[in-house]
């Protein structure tokens, strides 16, 4: 039976060592999150990196246990971990794609070490591959192996989705390796982005740096048609949408509800400078100083989750978050009341769906973000239809969810502003919209995404054969 081949950096699971034995647990991020159930629905497998550097004598013991659960690992060594994980992905393209170019650090070593290990995951997906499969490659870290894959098996049908933002030419244009990217990515016959604005910066980088030719979202190169679409990630509402009810989480309701003093604004992201944490909370502050009668009754919820914190500007991220928050607590705490309960930890989906039902406000604010899939699953959590989503118009998610409380993150005061909104807000009101966004979540969920994905591919498919028997 044929199957599809997803491959990613990471897998959905990732290994840990806990007193001389490997541990599995689930990886963090949007990625994992959004379709580390989905993959286990279908006939589906998953190619990618468990995370660490696993000594040679262990990967087979290794490869043996995740290819129990379909997934097959790509083991990297700890210079490739630092050169094209750390390197290139997170110190080039993740800062340029997220239009923070002065922490971008153009390295030749960053780069071989990117195409070799793309090259790495090319053999490793061949070597799984039978006539007939699909292959699905997703996200910035993999953008040369569309083209890799496509040189050793022509005709086969090759997705490709990016689940961050793509900039605009003038950002993209300053990698010195701009062509190369955009010609590795060609090799797909499908490339999806969460929103049509990242369809279009792709698309005008692609007419300035290829010898290819366009109709409208449609490219044509060696006479292989290719469709450029934007395919807005969902979640798995129903997921989200029942967890309230199973008996732990209510207990920690109850937990939360006994023990909070006022109201509870929340936000959940990972370490990142591209999630506007410092701007948050300097917000947050703001409304303390300029609003004091909100003093003792409203805090913030932070959780950050642990992530790439051996990159050098996330470690710093770290110490200025810590300074901040200590700061600020130090300033306005009380006897009974913390302003901000900071977490710099991962919590149970448990006790994420219990935050999620008792946070009166939710603070979705990055500087830029692909889809944020943190936003669609407070949405989902709120059975009651309460509560009130404060948004970024910086994250994909905005251009769906036009019902939340919408914010530029670098306006500090706007946040300011929308907090206050959020707290005076009419419960009527705050049903209207969360009712609204409720049903677009519901409705594009990510099955529908999936789904909706890899039905495309097919039609890029039967476009490509019509248009050759012409
Ligand atoms: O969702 C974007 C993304 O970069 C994924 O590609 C990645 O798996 C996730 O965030 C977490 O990042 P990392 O794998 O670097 O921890």
């Amino acid at each position: 039976m044929s199957k599809t081949i997803i491959i990613s950096n990471r897998l959905p699971v990732k290994i840990s060592k806990n007193k001389g034995k490997y541990v599995l647990t689930k990886s963090e991020g949007g990625l994992a999150t959004g379709l580390g159930d989905v993959y286990k629905n279908g006939s589906m497998l998953w190619v990618g990196w468990p995370g660490i550097e696993i000594p040679e004598k262990d990967q087979p013991q290794i490869a043996k246990q995740l290819a129990s659960l379909n997934l097959i690992p790509v083991f990297l060594t700890q210079e490739e971990i630092n050169l094209f994980y750390e390197g290139f992905s997170n110190e080039v393209l993740w800062p340029v794609f997220h239009y923070l170019v002065t922490y971008a650090r153009f390295e030749q070593t960053y780069w071989d070490s990117y195409v070799a290990v793309n090259e790495k995951f090319a053999a490793a997906t061949q070597n799984a591959f039978n006539e007939g499969d699909k292959i699905w490659i997703q996200d910035y870290q993999l953008l040369c192996l569309p083209s890799l894959l496509r040189e050793r098996l022509t005709d086969t049908t090759i997705g490709f989705f990016q689940h961050i933002p793509f900039p605009s030419f003038e950002i993209f244009r300053l990698i010195p390796w701009r062509d190369k990217l955009i010609e590795g990515m060609l090799g797909a016959d499908l490339i999806g982005f969460h929103t049509y604005d990242d369809v279009r910066h792709f698309l005008s980088a692609a007419s300035r740096l290829t010898p290819v030719t366009f109709s409208s979202n449609i490219i044509s190169k060696n006479n292989r048609q290719i469709i450029v679409e934007p395919f807005p990630m969902g979640i798995d509402y129903d997921k989200f949408e029942k967890l309230p009810l199973q008996r732990q989480v209510l207990a920690e309701i109850d937990n939360f509800n006994n023990e909070k003093s006022g109201r509870i604004a929340l936000s959940i992201d990972r370490l990142d400078y591209s999630k506007g944490i410092l701007e948050r909370i300097r917000a947050f502050e703001l409304l303390l100083q300029l609003h004091p009668k909100f003093i003792g009754e409203i805090s913030l919820f932070m959780i950050v989750v642990p992530s790439r914190d051996t990159v050098p500007q996330y470690k710093e991220l770290k110490e200025k978050i810590d300074q901040l928050v200590g700061n600020i607590n130090a300033k306005y705490r009380t006897l009974d009341w913390v302003p901000i309960n900071y977490f710099y930890r991962s919590f149970s989906i448990e006790t994420l769906s219990a935050m999620y039902s008792v946070a009166d406000i939710c603070l979705v604010t990055p500087m830029r973000d692909g889809m944020n899939l943190v936003s669609k699953e407070y949405v989902a959590s709120r059975r009651d239809d309460t509560g009130v989503l404060i948004l970024s118009e910086m994250a994909g998610a905005s251009k769906e969810l036009n019902d939340a409380i919408i914010v530029n993150p670098n306006n500090i005061g706007d946040i300011m502003n929308a907090i206050v909104e959020a707290l005076t807000m009419p419960v009527e009101e705050q049903k209207r919209r969360m009712q609204l966004m409720r049903a677009l979540v519901s409705k594009f969920n990510v099955k529908r995404w999936v789904s909706n994905f890899l039905s495309r591919m097919d039609d890029t498919k039967l476009l490509q054969h019509s248009l050759k028997t012409k």
